[in-house]
């Protein structure tokens, strides 16, 4: 067995831009692993191409040993990877468990199944909401919600569909210090019970003290990919900050 995700050779393209550049690197099953680098590095396009929300122009992706690349998101979601996106999409006018309900891929389901289905997803939904503590608000338009509230809304809805790889991106990104400990703590927890983490994030406090493995990016290249300690400790990091300056 190798590792749980393995990309080779990515590359994106947009214009001039070459927004990634041959990007390969590898993700250990059960592992928290950071994926961090300046505004513009291709962290984000990186993700996109995993997901095929972006088609790559050339490169492959792995998961467990098969064969991903330009595999439709559904199809992702099916195998066991989940991602929340960086622009809260969470739908205002409906209620969180709606918004949970939606997102998930039993939602395919239903046609087939009926209301059984809708039951077990509806309790599914507000097991999760309870678990990162917004249970409260489980019948309450998502408009209610402030900023923080919604990262915990998404982050338990990609859980709906029992990920064992799941992509944060900036799960931290302005999320209130009460919160982002909650989070992290759910995070955590995850990963205890044998949950993979890839989480692009800009906290660096946060990504050290959580990541077991970072891999860092810049100007669309893998730069390199080791332990916090390593990474902190590598000059062409600090460079790669002070570079975009
Ligand atoms: N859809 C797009 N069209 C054109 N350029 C893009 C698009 N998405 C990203 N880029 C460019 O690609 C580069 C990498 O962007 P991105 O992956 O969002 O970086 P990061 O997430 O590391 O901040 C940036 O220069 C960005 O402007
Ligand atoms: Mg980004």
């Amino acid at each position: 067995m190798g590792a749980m995700l393995e990309a080779r050779g990515l590359n994106k393209g947009f214009g001039g831009i070459q927004a990634v550049n041959d990007a390969s690197f590898e993700i250990e099953e059960g592992t928290i692993t950071s994926l961090i680098g300046p505004n513009g590095a291709g962290k984000t396009t990186t993700f996109n191409l995993i997901n095929n929300v972006i088609r790559a122009d050339s490169g492959s992706v792995k998961f467990n040993g098969r064969e991903i690349t330009r595999k439709m998101p559904h199809k992702l979601t099916r195998l066991g990877i989940g991602r929340t996106f960086q622009v809260t999409r969470a739908l205002d006018d409906m209620t969180l468990i709606e918004n949970m309900v939606v997102g998930s891929s039993a939602q395919n389901l239903r046609g087939t199944f009926g209301s059984r289905m809708l039951d077990s997803e509806t309790e599914r939904a507000l097991d999760l909401l309870e678990f990162v503590g917004i249970e409260k608000y489980a019948y309450s338009k998502a408009e209610l919600l402030s900023y923080g509230q919604r990262k915990l809304l998404e982050f338990s809805a990609v859980l709906m569909s029992n990920p064992r790889l799941v992509m944060l991106d900036e799960p931290a990104g302005g999320v209130n210090p009460a919160l982002l400990e909650r989070m992290v703590d759910r995070i955590r927890r995850l990963n205890e019970q044998g949950i993979t983490f890839f989480i692009v994030e800009h906290n660096m406090d946060l990504v050290m003290d959580l990541s077991d493995s970072v891999i860092v990016m810049a100007h669309g290249e893998v730069l390199t990919h080791g332990t916090p300690e390593e990474v902190q400790s590598d000059g062409r990091v600090l460079d790669a900050y002070l570079g975009m300056a």
